[in-house]
C-alpha cells in the first residue's frame, strides 16, 4: 500500500510541538494525511507502547476477521477516517478473503497472529516458524500485502523467541499498553471506559473484533479519545514515532 518506506524523517522538524486543549503535543499534519505518515518496524524486538509525547495511539483488533463484526467495525472506522491494525488468525483470513481485502483497501494494516492461535512459549522453534510462515503466506495470498509485525497469541512469547522472530521475519512482537479484557464480556460501556482511561501517547489498545459487544464499545471509545486530541495511526506508523517528540 501507499505507506512511505523511505528513510526520510518527517518527524524531525517537530521540535517544539504545539499543545492542544488536552495538553498533548499536536502533530504538524492533519488526520487527512494519516495514510502518508512514515511507517517503520522500529528498532526493538517487541513493543508494549512507544516512547513519544506526540498524541499518536494505535487501535488493534485481534483474532478476526469475523463475517459480521469486522465489516461493522470497518464501517465505524471509515465514518471517522480512523486507521487501525488487525492481527488476524490465518484460518479466518482464508475463510474471509473479501474482508481481508476490504481491510487493506480502506487503509488499515494487517499483522500476523499465527494460524492456530496457540501459546508459542510451549512450542518448538520449528513449530513457531511454521505458524508464522503459514500465516504470513495466507495474508499475502488474500491481500497481496505482507504483514510487517506480529502479535503472539495471549501475549505469550519468550525473549529468545522475540529475538529470532525479529531476525528471521523482520517482525517486532507487538504487545499492548491497554487491555480492556473485552473477551471476558464485561459489557460495552466498561470496555469503552477502560479504553478511554488507558489512552496515552504512544499507546497500543487491544480489542477483539470477533465479539459483538466489543464492536459496540468502539464508537464512544474512539470519539472520546479523539476529543482528547489523539490521532489513531497504524502500528507501523506508531513505531515510526518511537523516541520522537
Ligand atoms: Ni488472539
Amino acid at each position: 500500500m501507499g505507506l512511505k518506506k523511505g528513510r526520510e524523517n518527517p518527524l524531525a522538524h517537530v521540535e517544539s510541538p504545539q499543545r492542544n486543549a488536552a495538553g498533548l503535543a499536536a502533530p504538524s499534519w492533519n488526520s487527512a494525511g494519516s495514510r502518508n505518515l512514515p511507517a517503520s518496524v522500529g528498532f526493538r524486538d517487541s513493543y508494549y507502547k512507544v516512547e513519544t509525547s506526540l498524541p499518536f495511539i494505535a487501535l488493534t483488533f485481534d483474532d478476526g476477521p469475523h463475517p459480521l463484526n469486522t465489516p461493522r467495525l470497518l464501517d465505524i472506522l471509515k465514518k471517522r477516517n480512523i486507521k487501525a491494525t488487525f492481527y488476524v488468525v490465518a484460518t479466518n483470513a482464508r475463510a474471509y478473503p473479501e474482508i481481508m481485502r476490504r481491510i487493506i483497501a480502506e487503509g488499515h494494516e494487517i499483522g500476523n497472529h499465527t494460524v492456530t492461535h496457540s501459546n508459542l512459549t510451549t512450542m518448538s522453534a520449528a513449530g513457531v516458524r511454521k505458524e508464522l510462515i503459514d500465516a504470513h503466506e495466507s495474508i499475502v495470498a488474500t491481500t497481496g500485502v505482507a504483514p510487517r509485525t506480529m502479535r503472539p497469541p495471549y501475549g505469550a512469547i519468550t525473549s529468545a523467541q522475540k529475538k529470532w522472530i525479529r531476525e528471521e521475519f523482520g517482525y517486532p512482537s507487538i504487545l499492548w499498553s491497554v487491555d480492556p479484557e473485552d473477551w471476558k464480556k464485561p459489557g460495552s460501556s466498561v470496555v469503552t471506559s477502560r479504553l478511554v482511561r488507558g489512552a496515552s501517547p504512544g499507546g497500543i489498545l487491544l480489542v477483539h473484533d470477533i465479539h459483538a459487544p466489543s464492536i459496540d464499545a468502539i464508537p464512544s471509545a474512539v470519539d472520546q479519545i479523539l476529543a482528547r486530541g489523539y490521532q489513531f495511526v497504524t502500528v507501523t506508523q506508531l513505531l515510526a514515532t518511537d523516541g520522537k517528540g
